[in-house]
């Protein structure tokens, strides 16, 4: 007798008519028609079934502060940076758990239950700080938050900065963030590479920077980022962030980079609705698109997850807590519209960020947490193409949330009443 079995799923993977079967809020077993009871079933017949989305590169503190105090005029990364430090002074610990929380509860409605969010730590009061760990505690039975002390002014640039970052990991932040190409010269972030990941080294700490996040070709702190990983010994624990200026970089360069990061067990995030939206804004035509060159660094087997970034806020203006979303854009920025290319951004949004954030126990595979969403979708491409609807979310075994199928009503004599956007038309609803 099992708690929940989901019937008749089809799975990432291509596997179709599956049932999972859950125990104690595990996968017990998966198998194509498993004949046993439990205490609840689960019809998934024709829908895609996913382990849940990963999102592991977020600002969940500045997230849902769009216009305020005022609306960026020119749309630029730099105008995003002094819009949030004008915000700064301003900011309550209150007012930054409310709006968090407002996040996360959309992020459960979109099967999006594990978030890295870098959080900045420029303000010595440290109130995002504050904020922050009281999010990850009070959302903690439900999404897996991670926190990344995120000097958003530089390490060196800003006053303090130094040392607030380091009370920010005294305080129990999880992670080591960095902003290189932000910070004075080239030589001060060349320093603060090397600074950083001595911390994390040091404190035992995983590192994920925001790194190169400029069109200018000659920010190659990457360089120095895969380097001082395998200096100081912290292969697969490192991630590189955005990224952006490889975009720009000279062919040659980057057939000698790629290799030395795949040396250094490199996680790199690109954020495509970020990217494609803020980099070339100085380019008039042609325009570049900005996002990192994500098919070449897959072949050479690194581990490419992808970002949303930003929701609402001084950045972005868009944005809906969908990874589906992020994962459409990622297609179409980096022309990936093969059947395997979509398949790969699939897994770049779910297993290969499990990976990134080093999450234990995720996956399809008995033993594994049984966290599970449903979408309206057949199998994973149909997911990135429409954007699918996640019908229902499980956490350990609950659900934990519920969306009633995306459907629309013909009145038309001669065609079908009502269209189900996956299945092309579904008369009987
Ligand atoms: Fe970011």
């Amino acid at each position: 007798m099992f708690d929940l079995i989901i019937r008749q799923a089809n799975l990432p993977d291509g596997r179709k008519g599956i049932d999972i079967a859950i125990a104690g809020g595990k996968i017990a077993e998966v198998a194509p028609r498993i004949a046993a009871e439990a205490g609840e079933e689960i019809d998934a017949t024709g829908r895609l079934v996913t382990p849940p989305f990963i999102d592991p590169h977020f600002h969940m503190d500045a997230t849902l502060s769009l216009g305020l105090p005022r609306m960026n005029r020119s749309g630029t990364l730099l105008e995003g940076i002094a819009l949030w430090g004008e915000l700064r002074p301003s900011l309550t610990v209150d007012a930054l758990v409310s709006r968090a929380l407002k996040y996360c509860d959309l992020a459960v409605t979109q099967g999006l239950l594990a978030v890295r969010t870098h959080v900045d730590t420029s303000d010595p009061r440290l109130v995002t700080v504050e904020a922050m760990l009281e999010v990850k505690r009070r959302v903690a039975p439900y999404l897996d938050l991670q926190l990344v002390a995120f000097p958003q002014d530089g390490y060196y640039r800003a006053q303090d900065g130094v040392a607030a970052l380091n009370r920010a990991l005294d305080m129990g932040v999880d992670i080591v963030g960095g902003i290189p190409h932000f910070e004075r010269t080239m030589e001060e972030g060349r320093a603060s590479v090397q600074a950083l990941c001595r911390i994390a080294a040091d404190r035992g700490l995983p590192v994920d920077m925001h790194c190169d996040e400029t069109d200018d070709p000659l920010s190659r702190h990457v360089e120095t980022l895969a380097a001082e990983t395998i200096r100081f010994g912290l292969q697969g624990r490192v991630a590189g962030s955005h990224l952006t200026s490889m975009h720009s970089m000279d062919n040659y360069y980057v057939s000698k980079l790629i290799p030395l990061m795949a040396e250094a067990g490199m996680n790199v995030i690109p954020n495509p609705l970020i990217n494609i939206m803020l980099q070339g804004r100085h380019d008039t035509y042609p325009k570049r698109r900005g996002m990192t060159r994500v098919k070449e660094m897959m072949a050479a087997g690194l581990n490419v997850s992808f970002g949303h970034d930003c929701v609402m806020d001084p950045w972005y203006s868009m944005g809906s807590g969908d990874m589906l979303e992020v994962g459409h854009m990622a297609i179409h920025v980096a022309q990936m519209a093969g059947l395997d290319e979509k398949s790969a951004i699939f897994q770049a949004l779910t297993t290969n960020s499990a990976r990134t954030m080093g999450l234990e126990d995720y996956g399809l595979d008995r033993g594994c947490n049984a966290d599970l969403v449903i979408c309206q979708a057949r199998d994973a491409a149909e997911a990135l193409r429409l954007k699918a609807v996640k019908l229902v979310v499980i956490r350990r075994g609950k659900v934990i949330a519920r969306t009633a199928p995306r459907l629309g009503q013909l009145f038309l004599d001669t065609r079908p009443a009502a269209i189900d956007p996956s299945i092309g038309f579904a008369p009987e609803y």
